[in-house]
């Protein structure tokens, strides 16, 4: 167990590496025997979302290294005349136990809004996914004061969700994301206690990640912050090298070295 701040965390803290639309079969592969040399603590939880090309392959290798796996998005629908969709039973076949949902990149890019962030959720749910649902402000938002109001709208989605659902939150500043620029230790403190207390008046109780510009020279500032449990890496996930320094990290911090 772990403490950090106000929070105590039974849970353990997850490092999942986001590898956006990166990677092909050769690369994966070589990455996962990298990964295998430095393996995580059990107390730690790693788990890792290449691009859907890559599910079906890296699917036994990472089980043989207890890695989980996730899919970066799904599409809400069972089946059926959605061309270029994957639904959540693919993913389950896959061997996902997780799927990102309302990532930022989906959102601005892909145009994704709460009501179909809401579907997925739900569709995820019903198939037995659990999905990392991201959260973030832009920076004007952050400028204006808009940061929690932001927050609380996006966290909305939760609202209708079953109790006890399988759930992680991951809070992601968009301007932290791929950037460079991470959200200092005080701003990463402060808008953790505010999702953790928007999520209590939700009813739900799940980890908490921070996502954006993670990497190893800062993964143990920004793990020791309270209220967090674990990172979304982007970038830095996409080396075997740096994203173990993270997950090494990331455990000391959680074992209160
Ligand atoms: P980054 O991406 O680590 O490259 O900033 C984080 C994310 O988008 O999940």
């Amino acid at each position: 167990m772990s403490q950090s701040g106000n929070y105590t965390s039974p849970r353990r803290h997850l490092i999942a590496g986001n590898w956006k639309m990166n990677g092909i079969l050769e690369e994966a592969q070589q990455f996962v025997a990298e990964l295998a040399e430095n393996p995580a603590p059990d107390h730690i939880e790693v788990a890792l979302m290449p691009p859907f090309t890559l599910l079906h392959p890296l699917a036994e290798p990472l089980r043989q290294k207890g890695v989980q796996l996730g899919a970066q998005s799904v599409y809400h629908e069972p089946k059926g005349a959605f061309t270029g969709s994957i639904c959540p039973v693919m993913l389950r076949d896959a061997g996902c136990h997780y799927v990102i949902v309302g990532h930022s990149e989906r959102r601005d890019i892909m145009g994704e809004a709460n009501e179909l962030i809401s579907k997925k959720l739900n569709a995820a749910w019903e198939n037995g996914l659990e999905p990392i649902l991201c959260v973030g402000e832009h920076l004007e938002e952050r400028q204006d004061g808009e940061t929690n109001s932001v927050l609380r709208q996006q966290l909305s989605v939760l609202e209708d969700a079953p109790e006890g659902a399988a759930l992680t939150v991951a809070y992601e500043p968009v301007w932290a994301i791929g950037t460079g620029l991470t959200a200092s230790p005080e701003q990463v403190t402060e808008t953790h206690a505010f999702i953790h207390e928007e999520l209590t008046r939700l009813g739900h109780d799940c980890r908490v990640l921070y996502g954006g510009s993670v990497k190893p020279e800062n993964t143990a500032e920004l793990m020791g912050c309270a209220g967090v449990e674990g990172a979304l890496v982007g970038g830095a996930s996409l080396q075997a090298e740096s994203f173990s320094k993270i997950v090494q990290a990331a455990a000391s911090v959680a074992a209160g070295a």
